[in-house]
């Protein structure tokens, strides 16, 4: 029994696959509750990296039922390639099942991110361009078509031919660009229809059947924090909750079955689009974490913006998350300075703010970080540990630090990419025991 959601901490990007990747080996189920093929999850393991966008990195353990529940957004040609580029590697994805709720990302929803986009000229928000904001718009318009949707060919033909006369509409008059019709989105489906059907189900059913046999369940967050439409940088968000509430409201998953919430943290931080980031190095420091942490986006190939860890920010993800615990990533990428910086707070006109204003983009606007310096700890030191213990002081000293200012405990560190790369802390529950918590 356990429910454990992973969840990002910041602007996404802080290896929440990875994390998953490691609890999974504990875990019976793992779910995706939101987001879509924005997301980029990167595992790697026994030499071999993989990439997921839609599907639950957790497919990659034998045995674990990998569930993509209601509240994703699913392109299904972009999911069609990703079960047959696994499927080639030899990954069994028969545990494979999709929500007949989440919602389908079609062609029109790929171009009005794109026209959007254009239109929002220097507010433009950097999206990845997938279709996922238009596609959650239509789900809360009431006109979205769903998974479940596809496999019933009356349904799909008769929602369809309430919807692309709207859509058509938008495309044509206000973006002046091509209209589609309900026969070749049909037939397009058509094409992919026979290799997802197997899998659409009902996943509230096969959660609440889970939970009833007393399974270990691992929420598998995308996005982060910072990005949440309600909680994070608005109107530089996504159009979804990856915060951990989301995770009951995506899933059907009571809050009260959730035991364990693990905050995913870098040692320093990302961001990928446009909007504010008060720690962002725009110097040679900024790029260097770039090139040692290759911080080039997984879904778009974007160079991701760095900046020194935003602890400040990191208090609020530690509040509206609930988090019980961090894993903080990536003290190699940090190795070699001689100092290194973390942001405790931000003043704004001379004065301190006494909690991170989220939602509100223009006060954060106006806001100067707050730095402390800490010693840097060396490359060879990192490099070569194979358990906390074997780490450099200075890394501990900071690893230390940004528990305080989180106030609450580190469960694991990582140093590298690789399974082996991760260590549990002292004193700390193994990833079995995070279940039992
Ligand atoms: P996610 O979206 O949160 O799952 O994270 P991504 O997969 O987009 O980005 C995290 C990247 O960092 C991936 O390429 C991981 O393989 C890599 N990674 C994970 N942990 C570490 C670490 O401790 N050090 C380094 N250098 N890379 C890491
Ligand atoms: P993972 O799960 C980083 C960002 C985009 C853009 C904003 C809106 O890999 O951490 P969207 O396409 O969602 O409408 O774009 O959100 N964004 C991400 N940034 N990691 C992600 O996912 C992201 N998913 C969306 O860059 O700023
Ligand atoms: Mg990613």
């Amino acid at each position: 029994m356990g429910a454990v959601v992973v969840v990002g901490t910041h602007w996404g990007d802080e290896a929440k696959g990875k994390l998953v990747d490691i609890l999974c080996q504990e875990a019976d189920a793992v779910i995706r509750y939101g987001g879509g093929p924005n997301a980029g999850h990167t595992v790697q393991f026994a030499g071999t990296q993989y990439k997921f966008h839609l599907i639950p990195s957790g497919v990659l353990t034998p045995g674990v039922v990998s569930i993509m529940a209601d509240g994703m957004v699913i392109d299904p040609w972009a999911l069609t390639e990703e079960i047959n580029a696994l499927v080639a590697k030899g990954i069994d994805v028969s545990g494979l099942r999709i929500s007949q709720n989440a919602h389908v990302i079609l062609p029109y929803h790929r171009d009005l991110d794109m026209h959007e986009e254009t239109a929002r000229g220097k507010a433009k928000i950097g999206t990845t361009g997938r279709g996922v904001g238009p596609c959650y718009a239509d789900k809360a318009s009431r006109v979205g078509i769903r998974m479940g949707d596809i496999i019933n060919p009356a349904r799909l033909r008769e929602r369809l031919e309430q919807i692309i006369p709207l859509k058509n509409a938008i495309l044509k008059h206000v973006f002046q660009a091509d209209a589609y019709s309900v026969d070749t989105i049909i037939k397009q489906l058509g094409t992919v229809t026979a290799t997802l059907a197997p899998y659409i189900c009902d996943t509230q059913a096969l959660a609440h059947d889970l939970m009833d046999a007393g399974s270990k369940i691992l929420f598998e967050g995308a996005q982060a924090t910072m990005l949440d439409l309600d909680g994070g940088t608005y109107p530089f968000v996504t159009s979804s909750h990856p915060i951990s509430g989301g995770a009951t409201i995506g899933t059907g998953v009571p809050p009260t079955a959730i035991t364990q919430v693990l905050g995913v943290v870098k040692a320093y931080t990302t961001r990928v689009g446009s909007g504010t980031f008060p720690t962002e190095l725009l110097d040679e420091r900024g790029d260097r974490i770039r090139e040692r942490g290759h911080e080039y986006g997984t879904t778009t190939g974007r160079p991701r913006r760095c900046g020194w860890l935003d602890a400040f920010a990191l208090t609020h993800a530690v509040r509206v998350n609930g988090l019980t615990g961090i894993h903080i990533g990536h003290l190699d990428v940090l190795a070699g300075f001689d100092e290194v910086q973390i942001c405790t707070g931000y003043t704004r006109g001379g004065a301190a703010l006494n909690r991170f204003p989220s939602g509100d983009v223009q006060l954060l606007d106006g806001c100067e970080p707050v730095f402390e310096t800490l010693p840097g700890w060396d490359e060879a030191g990192v490099e070569n540990a194979t358990s906390y213990d074997e780490l450099p002081n200075n890394a501990k000293a900071y690893i230390a630090r940004v528990q305080e200012l989180a106030g609450v405990p580190a469960r694991f560190v990582s140093v590298g990419p690789g399974r082996e790369q991760t260590f549990q802390l002292p004193d700390s529950p193994s990833a079995a025991d995070i279940f039992n918590l």
